[in-house]
Order: C-alpha cells, then structure tokens, then sequence
C-alpha cells in the first residue's frame, strides 16, 4: 500500500457500495495489528476499527505460533462486538468464508482447512486468528486477525517455501493491498450479519468451502492429545466431528488437523 493507505481502503469499500462505519487506521511498522487493535478495543473505539501494517514485528498465529510478517502483505485485524446471541467460536469461520470469496474475487481457488486455515494446492495462502478481549459485562468483543500471503517476491522464510504460497503466485499477476483488504471486509461484514440470525447459514458456506475430508480418516493435534477419526462434520460450535474407531463421535473444538491418507 503506498500514499494513505487507510484512505484507499476506504475508498474501495466506497467502490464496492460499503460506507465503512469506523476509524480505519493504517501503521508502517507495529509488533501485531491485533495488540494495537486491543489497546484501541480496550479504549472504546467502535465495533469494525480497522488496523493495517504494512509490516509486523511479532506477528503471531494461532496456537502462539510467529506469523512471518515482511512488507508486501496483508496484515489486517477488525474489531467485532458481537451481540450476546452470536456464538464467539463461529466468527472465524465465517472469516474465513470472507477470505476464501475475496480470494475467489481474484480468481484464485482456495479451500478451507478446519478450522479456518486458507490453503491454494495444499498449501496455506491465509490464516484468520480470533482473540476474546475483555469487555464489560455483558459484552463480547472479539479482535480478529487476517494475515494473507500476498507478494511472490521471495520475502516469506524459506522453512515456509513448502507450505505457503502467495496470491500473486497462483495468480501471476500483482494484487493491491488496498482492494483485497476491501474485499475481504465486505465479505466478513455479509458474513457476520449472517451469522446474527442464521448461523447453520454460515456454517453451511464454511463447508462448502472446506477440504472434502467427509468421511476420510483426519488427525488433529489437540495439544495435549492426538486424536484420529473419520471427519463427519462439523456442529453448531464449530467443532469438529470425528467418529473413533469405537464408533463414538467426538466433536474437537481446537487444534491442527490433516488428512491422514489424502488422496
Ligand atoms: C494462523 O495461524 O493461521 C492465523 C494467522 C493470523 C495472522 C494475522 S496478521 C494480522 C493479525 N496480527 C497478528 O499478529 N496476527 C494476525
């Protein structure tokens, strides 16, 4: 992004037919766009502030993970205030619906790996991290963070060569910043409203979306446990099923899955 980037975010929200309610605020360089967007969250600042970078210094994944953040690629956390009804588990999935279609915008095919891992050919193109904030009673806030590979220059580390791609390399051409950053806000804002009053809607679109591991045998790393089933689905948490070799299903609520024999 270059000349006011905050500017040309909401000038292409503008574009796509989307007055954006709150402060967008963009930062050459910060540690995390989701630590900013905290302290701004735990100041009051509205529901959807924007924070954006154009780097990050500790950018981090889930599960604590460090999330390599050179120049040249999306980093973009949103403010949600969710009213009590709205289930916090299902706001990242339902982002990465968002991601998935602003990903599709720019004719790139992309699947999602439970939970909401963007993955192009197997190999991950976008993660979505969701962070509780404390709130008064009552409230729930939620800071939601999108990292989206984007430039094919070379700047991602190479222990990730074999496991990430970029939107510029599996489209082959360069992508704004400012627009995909749009795009991905216009999709999460659809999605959201959605989730308030259908949320088997948003649960449908995630699957939809997903790798077709139905039925085939998964794996996920639970943390203190490795758990191993045929994946049926996913419920109304968000969690997924797996069916033991006993029979039982069992619904896993967090942690990194794979395919144990993809095809
Ligand atoms: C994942 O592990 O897949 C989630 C990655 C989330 C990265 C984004 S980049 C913007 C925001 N700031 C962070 O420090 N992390 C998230």
């Amino acid at each position: 992004m270059s000349g006011d980037p905050a500017a040309e975010v909401r000038a292409a929200l503008r574009v796509a037919g989307l007055e954006w309610p709150a402060p967008i605020e963009f930062m050459a360089e910060v540690g995390s766009t989701s630590d900013v967007l905290r302290a701004l969250a735990e100041a009051d600042s509205p529901e959807w502030t924007v924070v954006l970078a154009g780097r990050q210094t500790a950018g981090r994944g889930r599960h604590g993970r460090r999330w390599a953040s050179p120049p040249g690629h999306l980093y973009m956390s949103v403010l949600l205030r969710p009213g009590p009804s709205v289930r916090l588990s299902l706001i990242p999935l339902a982002a990465g619906v968002a991601v998935k279609e602003a990903l599709t915008g720019n004719g790139v095919d992309a699947r999602l790996k439970w939970p909401n891992d963007v993955l192009v050919g197997g190999r991950k193109v976008a993660g979505v991290l969701g962070e509780g904030v404390a709130s008064e009673p009552g409230v729930q806030s939620l800071v939601l963070g999108v990292g989206v590979n984007v430039a094919d220059d070379g700047s991602l580390p190479d222990e990730l060569r074999e496991l990430a791609t970029t939107l510029d390399a599996e489209r082959r051409a360069e992508t704004p910043l400012a627009g995909l950053a749009a795009a991905v806000l216009v999709r999460l804002r659809a999605w959201y409203s959605v989730l308030a009053v259908a949320p088997g809607d948003v649960l449908a679109a995630w699957r939809q979306s997903a790798l077709p591991w139905w039925g085939r045998m998964v794996e996920v790393d639970a943390g203190v446990e490795r758990i191993a089933g045929l994946a049926r689905g996913v419920d109304e948490r968000g969690a997924l099923l797996l069916e033991l070799a006993d029979g039982a299903v069992v619904p896993v609520l967090a942690g990194e899955a794979r395919e144990l024999r993809p095809r």
